[in-house]
């Protein structure tokens, strides 16, 4: 099986029904854009899906790189996020539509709330959160968005969403890498029917000097990238590593011809040592 193959047959279905591929590419502000190595990804790499965000400010410029891809829209899954600038009911409506006339999407496969705080004065972090998704609860019901969740959500954030709300989100996508793998809210996710998605698969690059890492890399003939992404979506995680380098990108893909032996899985799973390479939203009420 090639490696656009693996790619492609790869995915973890959503409460909905839908499935999302397991593999993605992201696209944070943090390191750059570049429009070469995004199209290099979509026509050399097999790459279907894509992560990004409003806040990333490159909603433009991923539209002008998908059309030059040539891949038609039903090809790809397309994740974009709202920021919490535009949280509360008619904002976030608002948001969506613009962020897709700029992407030149007419949907979203699957859109998030960025994050569980709120920007907006006087009204309650829980009573925003609930506007807002109620306003994603529609959109998702006029088919703007093919699938809805949030992001760095905790424990007690979904919980007060599902008392306030009436759709559980199909999605909690959070910081997850060998340093960083929140169990509980793992087994949350598992039981409520919510998919995980981790992001920050590589710490950032800070798990890639890992000794473990590099031990198990050896082993396989692979690099600790390749390694660090098999074991998370070996876990069954939805992963988005980002590159701005095609040589990376094309390293970053190559995670589906090998398994990480039950042994090497649990080494990793012991490198967890709570750090956050992103935002910590545990103080977020
Ligand atoms: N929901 C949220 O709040 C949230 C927060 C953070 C991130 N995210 C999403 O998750 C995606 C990934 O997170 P991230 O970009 O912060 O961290 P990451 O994917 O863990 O790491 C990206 C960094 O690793 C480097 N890198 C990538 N592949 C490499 C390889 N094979 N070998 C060595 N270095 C490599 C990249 O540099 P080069 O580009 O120079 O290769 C970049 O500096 C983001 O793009 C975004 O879509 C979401």
């Amino acid at each position: 099986m090639s490696v656009a193959q693996g790619m492609r047959c790869a995915t973890v279905r959503l409460s909905n029904g839908l499935s999302i591929p397991i593999l993605g590419l992201g696209t944070s502000s943090y390191g750059g854009y570049s429009h070469d190595a995004i199209v290099y990804a979509l026509t050399e790499c097999g790459v279907r899906h894509i992560d990004t965000a409003q806040q990333y400010d490159c909603e433009e410029k991923l539209n002008k790189s998908i059309r030059e891809s040539g891949l038609p829209r039903s090809d790809l899954w397309l994740t974009n996020k709202l920021w919490p600038m535009d949280y509360g009911y008619q904002a976030a409506k608002k948001a969506c539509l613009h962020s897709c006339a700029l992407m030149g999407v007419e949907y979203f496969d699957l859109y998030l709330m960025h994050w569980p705080g709120s920007m907006k004065l006087g009204s309650s972090n829980r009573e925003v959160r609930a506007e807002t998704w109620r306003a994603l609860e529609e959109l998702y019901k006029e088919g703007v968005c093919r699938a809805i969740g949030v992001s760095n959500f905790k424990i007690h954030h979904l919980e007060q969403l599902e008392e306030d709300c009436n759709m559980v989100p199909h999605v909690n996508q959070v910081e997850y890498h060998p340093f960083q793998q929140p169990t509980h809210m793992i087994e949350y996710c598992h039981e409520k029917g919510i998919v995980f998605e981790g992001y920050c698969p590589l710490a950032r690059g800070q798990v890639l000097s890992n000794p473990t890492v590099h031990q198990i890399a050896e082993k396989y003939g692979r690099t600790p990238a390749q390694i660090c992404i098999r074991w998370s979506i070996q876990n069954g995680v939805v992963t988005i590593p980002k590159s701005v380098k095609k040589n990376r990108i094309k390293e970053n893909c190559q995670v589906f011809g090998f398994q990480l032996e039950e042994a090497d899985m649990a080494a990793l799973g012991r490198l967890h040592d709570g750090r956050h390479v992103g935002w910590d939203p545990r103080d977020v009420e």
